[in-house]
């Protein structure tokens, strides 16, 4: 485990994720189909969990949520969602520091929609497990709770260069989980942000998901590079076709 915390890596990098268009390699191949997934929003209360500097809660309250109550671990990323120009007309945005593991305090007493985009390659399966109880006892009945997380192959697919990647440091697929892997994913720009991916095998996610109670088998998209990201940008995406890069789970209140 590097000896920096979550919270220190993306408090000194608040202001490098902060953004009102897409520019990261992932706010073209994860964010819209978290978006997509999540819909129809309209009227809907949403929780979003480990929201950044709320990216996505914004796209959200774009799409016609009532409201939006956003946590995250990283106080400085908090502070940049309470100060990005609002897009949702009459949606409530609410944003808190807080640790999403151990969450006790909520706007409401359930959600229509819960997300997690790409939290949980911050937390140990114990910790996932954990998160994924809350949202089940925060879910509204009929409600959906979507997560991306990095493929869990995708650190084994390629070697370390841009625009995305993790360094295994030699642990193998198996005695790598709960293992963090440091990696890298680039703005169009040309910049490089720092994230991090702390390991789990596909079948864990399933694993755990059922431990904390949905019972029902999740929606499951292993998210790529299209046809239509490379028209758009051919020298930034093209490394990168081919290969699985995020994966995204629905699951249903059941
Ligand atoms: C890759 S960023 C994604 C942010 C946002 N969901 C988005 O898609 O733009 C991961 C976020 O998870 C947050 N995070 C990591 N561990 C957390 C925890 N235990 N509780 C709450 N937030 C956490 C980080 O501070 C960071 O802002």
């Amino acid at each position: 485990m590097s000896a920096e915390s979550t919270e220190a890596i993306y408090d000194a990098n608040a202001d490098r994720w902060a953004r009102e268009e897409r520019v990261l390699l992932s706010d073209f191949t994860a964010r819209p189909f978290v978006v997509d997934e999540l819909g129809p929003l309209a009227g809907a209360h949403v929780l979003d969990l480990g929201c950044g500097e709320g990216y996505v809660a914004r796209l959200v309250a774009k799409a016609g949520a009532a409201s939006v109550f956003g946590v995250d671990v990283s106080t400085e990323m908090v502070q940049n969602a309470r100060l990005a120009t609002p897009i949702g007309g009459s949606c409530v945005t609410t944003f808190e520091a807080g640790d999403a593991a151990t969450l006790t305090h909520f706007t409401r007493d359930t959600y229509e929609r819960v997300m997690a985009v790409f939290l949980f390659n911050y937390l140990t399966r114990a910790e996932m497990t954990a998160v994924l109880r809350t949202v089940r006892a925060r879910l509204a009945p009929g409600g959906r709770f979507v997560f991306t997380v990095p493929h869990p192959c995708f650190p084994y697919m390629r070697a370390p260069s841009p625009p995305f990647f993790f360094e295994t440091e030699g642990w193998s697929y198996f005695a790598g989980v709960d293992r963090t892997y440091e990696g890298r994913i680039w703005r169009r720009d040309g910049a490089a942000l720092p994230v991090r991916c702390v390991h789990k095998t596909f079948s864990d996610y399933f694993a755990a998901l059922a431990e904390a109670g949905f019972s029902a088998l999740p929606k499951v998209v292993e998210l790529k590079v299209t046809d239509e990201h490379v028209a758009y940008d051919r020298a930034f995406f093209e490394p990168l076709v081919g290969f699985p890069l995020h994966v995204l789970f629905r699951v249903e209140a059941t």
